[in-house]
């Protein structure tokens, strides 16, 4: 089965001169279970990328599949169904509500999807714990450290069990033990069977991967499927995708 699928995918932000092709034709197939990680220069159309994989903005041209689904011609009711209960997203900003503590965080889209409050509590508590911030669940977002942050919004992602999580620098601001705690998270999806594209400039977190796409201008120049050979990789990728000079 595959989870994720673009075909012929275009989209272009922006009129006449400043007009960018943000994600230039671009042909993605994603199985099922499988993580994939992306990276490429800061403008590269990473983020747009995960934007049409989500249903976050619709594309100029082509199309987009998630779990089976066409999604790019859905209503915009329809996706926010499907982002509420299929999709999860860790965003670069987090996008936290800050009047919110933590957990009611992680359990406002629990509550969205019609989970009983009782449910959404306890599903909040337990990815808190999972993500090391048991202790912190009633702070506001303004009270927690950007690390802290992030966790949060890697809790709120996985709330609903998506089958799908789309991750946009999730350990960007983390030291390496909580990057490590993230990882086993993400670790853990891919034994249920979940589908995980994450965005990263660490190439730790892409030495992880199952497979590692690099894009530059809109375009896919690079993939590499990765299979055990995460440690062997991880000396030689800043060559590989031009990070180093
Ligand atoms: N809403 C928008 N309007 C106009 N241009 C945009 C918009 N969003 C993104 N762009 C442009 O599209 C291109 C791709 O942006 P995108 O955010 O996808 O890059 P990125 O690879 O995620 O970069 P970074 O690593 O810095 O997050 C950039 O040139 C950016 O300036
Ligand atoms: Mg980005």
């Amino acid at each position: 089965m595959i989870a994720v699928q673009t075909r012929g995918l275009v989209k272009t932000h922006g009129q006449g001169q400043s007009r960018v092709r943000a994600v230039d034709e671009v042909d993605l197939e994603v199985p099922e279970g499988q993580s994939l990680a992306v990276m490429g220069p800061s403008g590269c159309g990473k983020s747009t990328l995960l934007h049409l994989l989500g249903g976050l903005e619709r594309p100029t041209e082509g199309e987009v599949w998630v779990d089976g689904r066409r999604i790019d011609t859905l209503s915009e009711r329809a996706l926010a169904r499907l982002r509420r209960r299929s999709v999860g997203f860790v965003f670069q900003a987090f996008h936290l509500v800050e009047e919110l503590s933590a957990a009611e965080n992680v359990e406002l889209p629990a509550l969205l999807a019609g989970r009983s409050p009782r449910q959404a509590r306890r599903r909040a508590a337990g990815l808190l714990e999972r993500v090391g911030l048991a202790e912190r669940a009633r702070h506001l977002p303004s009270e927690l450290s950007g690390g802290q942050r992030q966790r949060v919004a890697v809790a709120r992602a996985l709330v609903n069990d998506p089958r799908v999580v789309l991750a946009d620098e999730p350990t960007g601001n983390l030291d390496s033990a909580a990057t490590n705690d993230i990882l086993r998270i993400f670790e853990d999806l891919r034994g249920s069977g979940q589908t995980l594209v994450i965005v990263t400039h660490d190439e730790r977190v892409a030495a992880t991967a199952d497979r590692l796409i690099t894009m530059r201008d809109g375009m896919f120049v690079g993939d590499t499927v990765m299979t055990g050979t995460g440690g062997r990789w991880l000396g030689g990728l800043g060559g590989l995708i031009g990070l180093e000079g």
